[in-house]
């Protein structure tokens, strides 16, 4: 089917059927300019416990649109590709992260938001990138943690926060390719650009960047500051948000260490497309389905995280 008809038949249905489509920014150009709201792990959070529509389809990975669920179990929730999962959620089985928490019973759990509900079950406090700091900040200096699954994000945490947090191995596939030789050879060429990383990026990367944060802490400061020119380490969709609110402004790509392949790319963020979200609004499927037992375990770390959100104003 053409794209026209495609996006005619999507904005027809989601009238029809009083759906709302959210989409993070790392997704296809063609699917951040139909959605509703385009927004980082935090705010699609926040949007999926506002929203007043029935049916609410998560065009992002699969722990976003479990995330979305479990904050609103009464809504539809689907995702254009199931199978659209993430590398981080990945490298965290619950039943080997259950055993490692066991291992430190005087420890606080805190995981990332990129984790199964099984681990979010076994978890105290959930962050995003957006909120990480303030969350561990929120808690007793001498509180002794645990951080999962995102060893890049939590030593960077550690740093920020003076904290001396035990990390879980893992990282993200898009963030760990980043290569530091590259990125020097770009500054070299382009002395004028700053340097934009995401947390999940390698600890040398993140030492030489001029500003870390989340996708839209990235997306904000690029719009805030009087600079033209940005070299970026993240996943490339996110250029799409950003030229569109500086068209004046120049955005280049950080370089893979393999260039030959497209691993700036999120692979699993990459699974949807507007055919999928045709298709996924059609047919009412894939829906995010979560156990109530689990659920009810589930949400509570994640709204002690949105209730520290809501006091920094984020
Ligand atoms: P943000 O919460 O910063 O949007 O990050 C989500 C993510 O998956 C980064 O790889
Ligand atoms: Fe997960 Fe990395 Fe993709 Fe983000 S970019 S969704 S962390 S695999």
């Amino acid at each position: 089917m053409e794209k026209k008809d495609l996006i005619e038949r999507i904005n027809n249905l989601r009238k029809e059927k009083n759906a709302i489509i959210l989409a993070h920014y790392y997704q296809d150009a063609d699917i951040q300019n139909i959605a509703d709201y385009v927004g980082d792990s935090l705010a699609l959070a926040q949007w999926a416990t506002k929203t007043t529509a029935d049916i609410i389809v998560l065009c992002g990975v699969h722990f976003m649109g479990e995330t979305a669920k479990i904050l609103s179990p009464t809504k539809k929730v689907l995702i254009p590709d199931v199978d659209a999962s993430c590398s981080l959620a990945e490298s965290c089985p619950a039943d080997e992260f259950e055993k490692f928490t066991k291992s430190y019973p005087d420890h606080t759990v805190v995981s990332y938001v990129n984790t199964t509900a099984a681990v979010k079950a076994l978890t105290d406090i959930v962050v995003t990138s957006t909120n990480a700091k303030h969350v561990i900040d929120s808690l007793p200096q001498d509180e002794k943690i645990i951080f999962g699954p995102d060893k890049n994000l939590g030593d960077y945490i550690n740093k920020q926060t003076g904290r001396n947090m035990l990390l879980w191995d893992g990282a993200c596939h898009v963030h760990e390719q980043f290569s530091l030789e590259k990125i020097l050879e770009l500054q070299a060429d382009h002395p004028d650009a700053l340097l934009l990383a995401h947390p999940e990026c390698r600890k040398y990367i993140l030492e030489i960047a001029d500003h870390v944060g989340s996708t839209s802490s990235i997306i904000k400061f690029a719009t805030e500051s009087d600079n033209n020119k940005f070299i970026v380490a993240t996943e490339a969709g996110i250029l799409h948000q950003m030229r569109m609110d500086n068209p004046d402004k120049e955005f280049i790509p950080a370089p893979p260490e393999d260039s030959t392949c497209a691993c700036n790319d999120c692979f699993y963020m990459k699974m949807n497309t507007l055919e999928k979200l045709y298709l996924c609004l059609k047919n009412e499927t894939p829906e995010i389905v979560v156990d109530e037992e689990l659920r009810v375990k589930a949400v509570r770390p994640i709204e002690k995280m949105l209730e520290i959100s809501a006091k920094h104003g984020l």
